[in-house]
């Protein structure tokens, strides 16, 4: 879990060296295996402050944490679209980076009622197709250490 975003400042190519809170984020991605990136929707899109702090990772671009690193996408949110746009927005952005992106969608429309007290899904099949993702995330990491 990744708790840090406030803290990234606003991109600068000019800003060396980077900024403590951002290397803290960039040996984040470079330690996990693999990475599960779980985004609300602002206006049709991800939000800013994820969109910059993945500016900052993707550079310099030869050596960004990354490239080849398996990843998926999934997106929770009250509205009843399930933030499908920002889903697509954030793995063109990760491809773009050179990430190796999972494509299944999971989209959960009216999170407010998709989630137990206890943060459990409710749907037994939605929980199957998030378990179904994070076992493929499991299988890409085992192929690349094989
Ligand atoms: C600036 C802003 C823009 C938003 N734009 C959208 C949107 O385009 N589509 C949508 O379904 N919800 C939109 N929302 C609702 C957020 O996605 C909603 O607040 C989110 O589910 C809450 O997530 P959080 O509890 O993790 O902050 C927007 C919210 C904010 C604050």
């Amino acid at each position: 879990m990744w708790h840090g975003l406030d803290q990234i400042p606003a991109y600068s190519e000019d800003v060396h060296p980077a900024p403590l809170p951002v290397i803290a984020f960039r040996q984040a991605f470079a330690q996990a295996d693999a990475v599960l990136f779980a985004t609300p929707e602002y206006n049709a899109s991800i939000p800013g402050a994820l969109k910059n702090a993945l500016d900052w990772v993707s550079r310099p671009f030869d050596t960004n944490p990354l490239c080849e690193k398996p990843v998926a996408v999934v997106s929770a949110i009250q509205g009843v679209f399930g933030a499908i746009w920002a889903q697509a927005e954030l793995r063109k952005v990760l491809r773009t980076i050179g990430a190796q992106v999972n494509e299944r969608e999971l989209v959960i429309p009216r999170a407010q009622q998709a989630f137990s007290a206890n943060g459990t899904l409710r749907d037994p099949e939605v929980a199957t197709a998030l378990r179904t993702i994070v076992h493929e995330l499991l299988d890409a990491t085992c192929r690349q250490a094989a």
